[in-house]
C-alpha cells in the first residue's frame, strides 16, 4: 500500500475526439513532477457502463456489483485516496456518462475527497458546481480551488503548441493551489479511514 496518497484523474468526457485530451496531458506533466501523490488514470472512455439497473441502490448493498466491468470500476475506485475529476460542460451541466458511474457506486467513495478540473465557455463552473452537490450525497469533500480552462484558453491550446504551452503555463499556480489543497485532505483521510 502506497504512503502517499494514491489520486485517480477521472476523464468525464468519452468523446472520441475531445478536448479533455488536452488538460490531461498537462495534468500528467505537472502530476510526474510530483513525489507527494502517486498518480492512475480513469479514462471513463475505456470503461462504458450500461445505465444503472441494479436492484438496490448502492449505498444499501456496498460493493455488491453486477457485472464484471462495474467490479473493475469499483476496485479502482477503492483503492483511490482522492480525485480530481476533468470534466467538460453540456447544457450548463456535467456529462451524463459520470452522473452514471457516479450512481452505480457509493461506499468506494466515501470520505475522500474530490477536485476539478473543468472547461468551456465559463470554465466549466456550472458543471462543477452542479457536481458538488452531487458527490456530498456521496459522502465525499469537494476540495475549494478548482482549475478553470476558460473558452478563449481553449482556442489557444487548440491554435498551436506554443499558445498551449503558454495557456497552460498560466494555469500552474492555480493547480499547485489544487494540489496543495487535496493533498492535505486526502493525506488527512486516508489517515482517519485508516483509524477506522
Ligand atoms: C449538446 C452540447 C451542449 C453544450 N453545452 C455547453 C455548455 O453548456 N457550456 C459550455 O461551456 N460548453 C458547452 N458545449 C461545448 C462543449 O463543452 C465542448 O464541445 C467541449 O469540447 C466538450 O468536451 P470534450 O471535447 O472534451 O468532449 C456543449 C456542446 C454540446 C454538443
Amino acid at each position: 500500500m502506497p504512503t502517499v496518497p494514491h489520486i485517480l484523474i477521472v476523464v468525464a468526457s468519452t468523446r472520441t475526439v475531445r478536448f479533455a485530451d488536452y488538460p490531461l496531458a498537462w495534468i500528467l506533466e505537472r502530476s510526474a513532477l510530483r513525489t507527494d501523490f502517486m498518480f492512475e488514470v480513469l479514462d471513463l472512455r475505456d470503461h462504458p457502463l450500461p445505465f444503472y439497473d441494479l436492484p438496490t441502490a448502492p449505498a444499501l448493498s456496498p460493493r455488491q456489483y453486477g457485472s464484471d466491468e462495474e467490479r473493475e470500476l469499483g476496485t479502482i475506485f477503492d483503492r483511490a485516496d482522492g480525485f480530481l475529476i476533468i470534466t467538460s460542460e453540456h447544457n450548463h451541466g456535467y456529462p451524463a456518462g459520470l452522473k452514471n458511474v457516479l450512481d452505480h457506486f457509493f461506499a468506494e467513495f466515501n470520505h475522500k475527497p474530490v477536485s476539478f478540473l473543468g472547461y468551456g465557455n465559463v470554465g466549466g463552473s456550472r458543471a462543477i458546481e452542479q457536481l458538488r452537490q452531487v458527490v456530498a450525497e456521496l459522502d465525499m469533500v469537494s476540495v475549494r480551488p478548482t482549475v478553470h480552462v476558460f473558452g478563449m484558453q481553449m482556442m489557444e491550446i487548440r491554435a498551436n503548441p506554443e499558445a498551449r504551452r503558454e495557456a497552460f503555463a498560466r494555469l500552474e499556480p492555480r493547480l499547485d493551489i489544487l494540489f496543495a489543497d487535496l493533498h492535505w485532505w486526502s493525506a488527512a483521510l486516508k489517515a482517519a479511514r485508516s483509524a477506522g
